[in-house]
């Protein structure tokens, strides 16, 4: 049932490709268009959408917030990311032009159901993005966006995350085509690079040998630091996590431009920051500052991983080690950068001997508020 693997979290972490290829299966028309079939609110009430608010917890807010990135980029309409737990006690404000994004691989987990229910009671409208066919959560929304990375068992979610991020990109995709937010072949563009990323992610799990031999060296290491910026941000979070759920090591994830607010005082010889670099040609130029926070956690001794694009030369100086992953659209990298910070993770715990599959104190759904 392990496919050949030691642990359902290895098995998971390789099914990644077929992960993101069936989500993206089946979702555009013979002209082209994108249909997502499962959308039951009409498109009239799609196309007044002008607020979203993401609602999920653990893994699956990371993936809210990643989505974030794409959404607010394609679409112009403002995205709230609100962990589920939080959601209902702030007074939130919500209209029915307002759409509710529920995240969640289990479509079980109470905080976000509960959350889900006092959105609908509030007059929004919900999508659920689920990966478990008829489960709690799609059954009380008024849409559902199914992804299909199949059943995941490893508690901590790997291939499920990638796929919430394809089919939120798809979501974004289908507002902006609605919405007219983007020319048709703006859309085919990115849906063209889409297509290409599960061949890509195959090419980060064959070359992840270096990433394997870093973390089985790292067992001992008690803190590593994560940071991103921009859509890299929410991976920097999700490469923290995963460290924390496996291998029960204290792990942080910051924004790379917070680093000099506060974090920068945590750095000392030999501390290991991870840092996922954005891609050279992001359009905001935050490569070069990225690159510059690289050097100065290495001027106070930091052990630097860097994870950044193939062909990017420019960080190979101030890195202990670099995994490159391939080209891609720049909102497109989260789905191969947090690939190595997968594999890091699993690696590490299992050379510490942990259960990768069971860890700790943690549940697969939390049905309790
Ligand atoms: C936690 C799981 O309890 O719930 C995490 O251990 C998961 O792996 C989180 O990310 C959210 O779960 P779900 O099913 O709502 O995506």
């Amino acid at each position: 049932e392990k496919g050949g693997y030691d642990t359902f979290m290895e098995k998971e972490i390789n099914e990644q490709p077929s992960a993101v290829a069936d989500t993206l299966l089946g979702r555009t028309d013979a002209a082209g268009r994108l249909v997502l079939d499962e959308l039951r609110i009409s498109e009239d009430e799609l196309r007044g959408v002008n607020k979203i608010i993401v609602l999920a917890a653990g893994t699956s807010a990371y993936a809210g917030t990643v989505a974030k990135y794409a959404i607010e980029h394609w679409c112009r309409i403002p995205v709230e990311v609100e962990l589920s737990h939080e959601f209902r006690y702030r007074d939130p404000i919500i209209d029915p032009n307002t759409l509710v994004v529920s995240i969640s691989q289990s479509g079980e987990t109470m905080d976000t159901l509960m959350a889900v229910r006092y959105a609908r009671e509030q007059g929004a409208r919900t999508i659920a993005i689920c990966n478990t066919n008829g489960s709690t959560i799609p059954r009380e929304s008024d849409a559902v966006l199914y992804t299909h990375a199949g059943p995941e068992i490893a508690v901590a979610s790997t291939k499920a995350f990638l796929a919430q991020i394809t089919a939120a990109y798809l979501l974004g995709l289908y507002l902006a085509q609605l919405q007219r937010k983007l020319f048709t072949q703006q859309i085919r563009d990115i849906l063209g690079a889409l297509s290409e990323i599960p061949a890509k992610i195959q090419q980060v799990l064959e070359t992840s040998d270096d990433v394997k031999e870093l973390a089985r060296n790292m067992k001992d290491t008690t803190s590593v630091l994560f940071l991103g910026r921009n859509i890299g941000y929410p991976v920097a979070l999700e490469g923290a996590l995963k460290l924390k759920e496996l291998a029960y090591i204290h792990a942080e994830g910051f924004a790379a431009g917070e680093l000099k607010h506060g974090p920068i005082a945590l750095i000392d010889e030999g501390q290991p920051v991870f840092v996922v670099v954005p891609s050279p040609m992001d359009r905001h130029s935050l490569h070069a500052k990225v690159v510059s926070n690289i050097q100065e956690v290495r001027a106070r001794g930091a052990k630097t991983v860097v994870v950044a694009e193939a062909g990017d030369e420019a960080v190979r100086d101030y890195a202990e080690q670099v995994f490159y992953v391939p080209e891609t659209l720049p909102m497109l990298m989260p789905l191969l950068t947090t690939v190595p910070l997968q594999i890091f993770a699993l690696e590490l715990a299992s050379a510490k001997g942990y259960d990768v599959d069971q860890p700790r104190n943690l549940a697969k759904s939390v049905t309790v508020e």
